[in-house]
């Protein structure tokens, strides 16, 4: 089976073909970074009319570019959601009618879905059942995986995603969009120890996070050692990006190790945006090789959004039967 995959939930237009027999054929993503930088976020409107620009000239790409021909393909996966709506609308309207012109089904992805599976385009693939921690800019979830359909929501964020914390912390800090990686960028030259920040909701039992309180501790701590211009000196905003993430990496390691431990699985799989974050993977590998359990990522480049990850999340769907209908719906909140 070959599936056409397109992801358009937010500001990445992914498009890739996933091949039962052969793996992953080919995949070409387009960030809108640059688009919304000067905005310092994602601006919707802009994202759905860059989708549209883009989606079909990189369908068109991967096609080429894969040697496939619409009458090669068994199947056409889009992320209905959850996500912007406007940009989920693009992805969605494009793979329905594709499908439809193309005389192919269709199948309507959910976008953590996609995350979680993304591991299993790798070589050394994890095999169910297994817990996933998922870490993005909308999403921190710890997932009971059993088999494909069948997750159980062990425990999720309260207020932020760990993503978004990251985000708000950077821009404190005066970083440029997206904050993420280059908080963690700034922190590696920081020291650690210097500020020590809560590790929120650990002192409890449970596996729900909360981390809007955390942001509100980076930006007390940035007031008061705020110079002229606003900004800590250099060395301690370094400092406070080293604390910042050392407390978010920490607390989510203890969660997951609690995970591991209450579901009895040995397999942890971390997907999603914050996944790419280097701290939190040696941490992570180190603390849960103390349970006996081993930890699987994405490559680096299928943690962010991507089209490999619903291309081959639906061609599991697809495979097991699934197929959306002619109408286009899309769900911009939709719990897994
Ligand atoms: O999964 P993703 O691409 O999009 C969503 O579905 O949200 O995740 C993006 C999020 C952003 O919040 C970004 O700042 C964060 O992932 N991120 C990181 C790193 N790389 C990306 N956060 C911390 N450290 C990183 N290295
Ligand atoms: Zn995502």
């Amino acid at each position: 089976m070959r599936v056409l995959g397109i992801e358009t939930s937010c500001d990445e237009t992914g498009v890739a073909i996933y091949d039962t027999g052969k793996g992953l054929l080919g995949h070409a993503l387009f960030s809108q970074v640059d688009l919304h930088a000067e905005y310092g976020g994602v601006v919707p409107e802009l994202a759905s009319r860059d989708h549209v620009r883009k989606l079909l000239p990189l369908v068109r790409e991967v096609m080429r570019r894969t040697d496939t021909h619409p009458r090669d393909l068994d199947g056409i996966a889009y992320t209905a959601g959850p996500g912007l709506v406007g940009a989920l609308m693009v992805g969605a309207c494009a793979g329905r009618a594709l499908a439809y012109g193309w005389g192919l089904p269709a199948v309507a992805v959910h976008h953590m879905e996609g995350h979680l599976l993304a591991p299993m385009l790798e070589e050394r693939p994890p095999s169910f059942p297994f817990v996933a921690l998922l870490v993005s800019g909308g999403h921190t979830q710890l997932v009971d995986v059993r088999g494909l359909g069948d997750y159980r929501l062990m425990g999720e964020s309260l207020d932020d995603a760990a993503g978004e914390a990251f985000d708000k912390a950077a821009k404190m800090l005066d970083l440029d969009y997206p904050g993420g990686p280059r908080l963690a960028a700034l922190a590696e030259k920081g020291d650690p120890e210097r500020f020590t920040f809560p590790r929120p909701m650990t002192d409890r039992p449970g596996l729900d996070f909360s981390f809007s309180g955390l942001k509100t501790y980076t930006l007390t701590t940035v007031r008061q050692y705020a110079q002229a211009d606003g900004l800590p000196d250099e060395q301690t905003c370094a400092d406070i990006a080293a604390a910042f993430q050392e407390a978010v990496v920490d607390t989510l390691v203890i969660k997951c190790r609690r995970a591991i431990r209450v579901s009895g699985h040995k397999t942890l799989v971390v997907a999603g945006g914050v996944s790419a974050n280097k701290l939190l993977r040696t941490r992570l590998e180190s603390r849960l090789r103390e349970e006996g359990a081993g930890v699987y990522y994405p490559r680096h480049e299928f943690c962010t959004d991507n089209g490999a990850m619903i291309a081959y999340a639906g061609c599991l769907r697809l495979q097991a039967g699934e197929r959306s209908g002619l109408a286009v719906e899309v769900r911009p909140r939709w719990p897994m």
